[in-house]
């Protein structure tokens, strides 16, 4: 039987869903229930009424999926497909953090441990983070780990915003230089960037963006040529949701690694065997539960 007929029907057998990131490679996205950014992730995965999730993606979007359906089997076929962002940050160094600063609300991105986030008030993503800034009482709060995301953040509010020194690897590494090279190669075209790019290459753009957001604007912009600056795979989506338009790299490099980990193979032993299983323990959930909830019930 073809793989993905395989994975249709043990997905069946076991009332699963499966999710997968904008990010994912082309094959992945084509046999997922549904692809979406970090936010419409979530929200599927806390509304979902299947048995059990197979996240496509990495692992701290397992871990919120598990979050929000702790009586889910959620499944990450390839459990060492991480998020170096994420893995900036700690439970320890954020409370050693917080020691040094007066008492304030702390704003955590999704792209965050559990634990992380069962420390926080609320989380955020990339396609919310100013409204999630807006809905806090406080004038000054403290958001990790992306500093490109927070810098992004502050430029948009007057709240005072104290900075984690994370980043994305593949989304801080896009430089001025390499953004004028694009569009010297593809005149007119439409320069979107995500926030986890660098204040400099944010600066440049016409668009900024979530995952989902660019995909949703390039459907309604009356342009026919986009510059992504973001990572790779979201080329994928951008073409298939939009025949006829032009989409380019902003730069090759913006690879991540751990986004491409996942085979077709890894998500049919998954779900034949269930194994990959992310599970929160209790005492981390139940308070990262809130700072979770508090993010979608924003919506
Ligand atoms: P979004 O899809 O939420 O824009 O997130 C980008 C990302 O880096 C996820 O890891
Ligand atoms: Fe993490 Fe960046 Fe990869 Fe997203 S693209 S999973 S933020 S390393």
């Amino acid at each position: 039987m073809e793989i993905k007929e395989k994975i249709k029907d043990l997905a069946k057998q076991k009332k699963a869903v499966i999710l997968a990131h904008n990010y994912q490679p082309p094959e992945i996205q084509d046999i997922a229930d549904l692809c979406g950014d970090s936010l419409e992730l979530s929200i599927q995965a806390a509304k979902t009424e299947a048995e059990v999730i197979v996240f496509c993606g990495v692992h701290f979007m397992a871990e919120t999926a598990s979050i929000l359906s702790p009586d889910k089997t959620v499944l990450l076929p390839k459990p060492d497909a991480g998020c170096p962002m994420a893995d900036m940050i700690t439970p320890r160094a954020l409370k050693k953090k917080l020691s040094e600063l007066s008492p304030m609300p702390v704003v955590t991105y999704v792209n965050s441990p559990a634990a992380v986030k069962a420390l926080t008030t609320i989380c955020c993503t990339s396609a919310n983070a100013v409204k999630v800034v807006e809905s806090l009482e406080e004038d000054e709060l403290l958001m990790a780990p992306d500093r490109n995301l927070a810098r992004y953040t502050a430029a948009r509010t007057d709240k005072k915003i104290h900075l984690w020194e994370g980043y994305c690897p593949f989304h801080d590494r896009l430089t001025p230089e390499q953004i004028q090279k694009a569009r010297d190669a593809h005149p007119g075209a439409v320069f979107m960037a995500h926030p986890e790019c660098r204040p400099e290459a944010l600066q440049m753009a016409d668009v900024i963006a979530s995952t989902s957001g660019m995909i949703r604007h390039a459907k309604e912009s009356k342009h026919t040529a986009f510059i992504v600056g973001t990572e790779v795979g979201l080329l994928y989506p951008l073409k298939k949701a939009n025949p006829g338009k032009s989409f380019y790299p902003a730069s090759p490099a913006m690879e991540c690694t751990d986004m491409k980990k996942i085979t077709l193979a890894d998500v049919a032993e998954s779900l034949e065997h269930l194994t990959g299983e992310v599970k929160v323990p209790e005492d981390i959930r139940a308070p990262a539960l809130n700072a979770v909830e508090r993010m979608i019930a924003l919506r």
